[in-house]
């Protein structure tokens, strides 16, 4: 980096140092992680975790449409999150292997076993690579996510900044919890011979819900009928997910962050031109 690129990018930066990042993340092996209901004693022996063939896994990048792809894999699991009978939310039934996961006991979940997390490729457990797990990989434009970053950060004052520039130069960086999304991204689909793992993009979803929900299908062997495939596709709209408790997050804010004024985890929700 040239001696001026240098200089812009510190007046860019301004007063943030490493002790700011510090308060909200924390780095293991060479990964950030958003320090809020972090379970880092289960991630430093994730290694060792048992694998089940039956297993599913949705990793993505943070902002990618995780929610999202949480609620679409709960209707297509389960019948009556399907009917919409209960209230067990979606992260209660596919929780976060690295975040909020300090009280379950994921030995003692019945099989399938569905998870979400934002680890990187090389931090997963061994078993994961024997290739009989399913692994569904989602990912997102970068400046959506970085925008989508930008004001969920800010919302939950979970970043080192709530200026958009000096947010900008922490995720091209790569010092938000993910770490750097080009990364995060390369490392899975470099190594994606390693897993049986499907890739399927946002803005492909957003293009085409229905198409994108039978090909999830298709990849874990779920046959569907039409109308089931209809209710999920129904479901998993932006703003019906917006106005389900179940989807939308906004009890997990309240709980966790104490937010209830300043906005949605559901956003916008749109793939910007
Ligand atoms: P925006 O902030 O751009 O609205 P994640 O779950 O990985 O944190 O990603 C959150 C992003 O996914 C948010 O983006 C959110 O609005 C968007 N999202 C969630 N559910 C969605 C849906 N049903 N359709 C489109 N986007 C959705």
């Amino acid at each position: 980096m040239s001696e001026v690129q240098s200089s812009f990018q510190q007046a860019l930066i301004g007063n943030r140092n490493m002790e700011d990042t510090n308060k909200f993340l924390t780095k293991l092996k060479g990964c950030y992680f958003a320090n809020t209901q972090l379970n880092l004693e289960f991630l430093e022996n994730l290694d060792d975790f048992e694998i089940r063939d039956d297993d599913v896994f949705i990793i993505t990048y943070p902002k990618s449409g995780t929610v999202w792809f949480q609620q679409i894999l709960c209707l297509i699991y389960f019948e009556e999150h399907r009917k919409g009978i209960g209230n067990l939310e979606t992260v209660e039934r596919i929780p976060f292997l690295e975040y909020f996961s300090r009280e379950v006991d994921f030995a003692e979940r019945p099989s399938p076993r569905l998870f979400t997390t934002h680890i990187p490729y090389y931090l997963v457990p061994r078993g994961l690579k024997n290739k009989k797990a399913k692994v569904i990989y989602i990912y997102r434009n970068p400046k959506d996510v970085m925008c989508s970053y930008f004001h969920f950060s800010k919302k939950l004052t979970a970043s080192a900044t709530d200026n958009f520039v000096e947010f900008m130069n922490l995720f091209l960086e790569g010092e938000v919890a993910g770490s750097l999304w080009f990364d995060h991204i390369k490392g899975w689909y470099e190594h994606k011979n390693l897993f049986n793992i499907h890739f399927l993009m946002y803005e492909e979803m957003k293009k085409d819900l229905r198409g994108s929900v039978l090909k999830i299908c298709k990849f874990l062997g779920k046959e569907l009928s039409e109308e089931d495939v209809d209710a999920v596709v129904r479901q998993a709209t932006f703003e019906n997910m917006k106005n389900d408790p179940r989807a939308n997050y906004d009890n997990k804010l309240k709980a966790y962050f104490g937010i209830q004024k300043k906005g949605h985890f559901l956003r916008k929700g749109d793939v910007e031109q």
